[in-house]
């Protein structure tokens, strides 16, 4: 791709709420920069394709400068869906209801996965990345990618980003100091109730969270219950699960992924661990700290993990592990 190249960006469940929430801003130049053409491949499946020319027609009616095209696909044509596109942003699944967990979806939005993976494989650019946001989506990630060998395992992402931003909000309100003041927030594990929002390796205002916000029960107990059960709160709240707040964490994922991290910083997001790093052990889609470099990405080194961290850690490790063992006829 040249500089001036348009950027192919899938999106599955595009009619739907999250979908909706990122379309505008794909296309917008806010992702990609101003001189970066865009062009829209919305993917949905067949009874809603009708909405799909709405969003069109709204979409025209932005008269984005950087928006170059918008292409519609039903979701039993996804090779076709999936040509030459260079980002892949999955939606598209059954979302939770009040009263259940993300695990309670995974027989229902695994499959979907399955062929999701093969087609990618089949028709996306060389350089695809693909950021999985459909629940459960560690475990929906590992599945796609199990079914797509040969896209290189460092493309594909699950987002724990809108986990960090809980967290990053949390933290700011508990300190008064602005969100742009906290940094360096790693969500370790499943985007899930078992997930660990690391507070110890937070920084306000570059200095250790723990040592601004001297409230440790609070940091070790609700800090950590509320980011871990945030998503049922709004779902409680709103009637249904967030989507402006996923939508915009999905977004974050691929700014974080194709801008440099700023230094002593990082950004979270779900990747396939080779067990290389903080005892993690290969085979599953799992969040880390990231840091990225504008092209490549690396798991943040020299991240603290006491031992409190690491019983946390263990505990969503162990939940990751029970769902691959509850897909494992789905993966390969
Ligand atoms: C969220 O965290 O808000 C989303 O993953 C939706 C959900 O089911 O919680």
């Amino acid at each position: 791709m040249t500089a001036t190249a348009p950027i192919r960006v899938a999106v599955t469940g595009a009619a739907g709420q999250i979908g909706y929430a990122t379309l505008f801003r794909l296309a917008s130049g806010e992702i990609f920069g101003a001189h970066r053409p865009v062009i829209l491949h919305l993917i949905e499946v067949p009874p809603v394709m009708a909405a799909l020319d709405g969003i069109q027609m709204e979409l025209d009616d932005c008269a984005f400068p950087t928006l170059a095209g918008v292409k519609k696909f039903d979701s039993d044509h996804l090779e076709d869906a999936f040509r030459d596109v260079n980002f892949v942003i999955l939606v598209g699944s059954v979302p939770r209801k009040q009263g259940m967990e993300r695990a309670d979806l995974i027989r229902i939005n695994g499959p979907i996965f399955t062929s999701t993976g093969k087609a990618i494989q089949a028709a996306a650019a060389k350089d695809v990345r693909i950021v999985v946001v459909g629940n459960p989506c560690n475990t929906n990630c590992l599945i796609a990618m199990s079914h797509a060998p040969d896209v290189p395992r460092d493309r594909w992402f699950a987002m724990t980003r809108l986990d960090q931003n809980r967290a990053v909000a949390q933290l700011a309100q508990k300190s008064g100091r602005p969100t742009a003041s906290i940094s360096n927030v790693a969500i370790w594990g499943n985007h899930s109730a078992t997930q660990y929002p690391d507070f110890v390796n937070a920084k306000i205002d570059g200095k250790p969270a723990t040592s601004v916000i001297t409230d440790h029960a609070w940091l070790k107990g609700d800090f950590i219950t509320t980011v871990q059960q945030r998503g049922a709160a709004v779902i409680k709240a709103r009637g249904a699960s967030s989507a402006a707040s996923a939508a915009n964490a999905a977004l974050d994922t691929v700014k974080s992924v194709i801008r440099p991290t700023a230094a002593g910083d990082c950004f979270s997001a779900a990747v396939w661990s080779d067990g290389n790093h903080y005892g993690i052990e290969a085979g599953l889609v799992t969040g880390f700290p990231l840091t990225s470099d504008g092209t490549n990405w690396r798991v943040a080194p020299g991240f603290q993990v006491d031992d409190f961290s690491k019983s946390q850690i263990d505990k969503t490790i162990a939940e990751l592990k029970q769902e691959r063992d509850t897909v494992r006829d789905l993966l390969p």
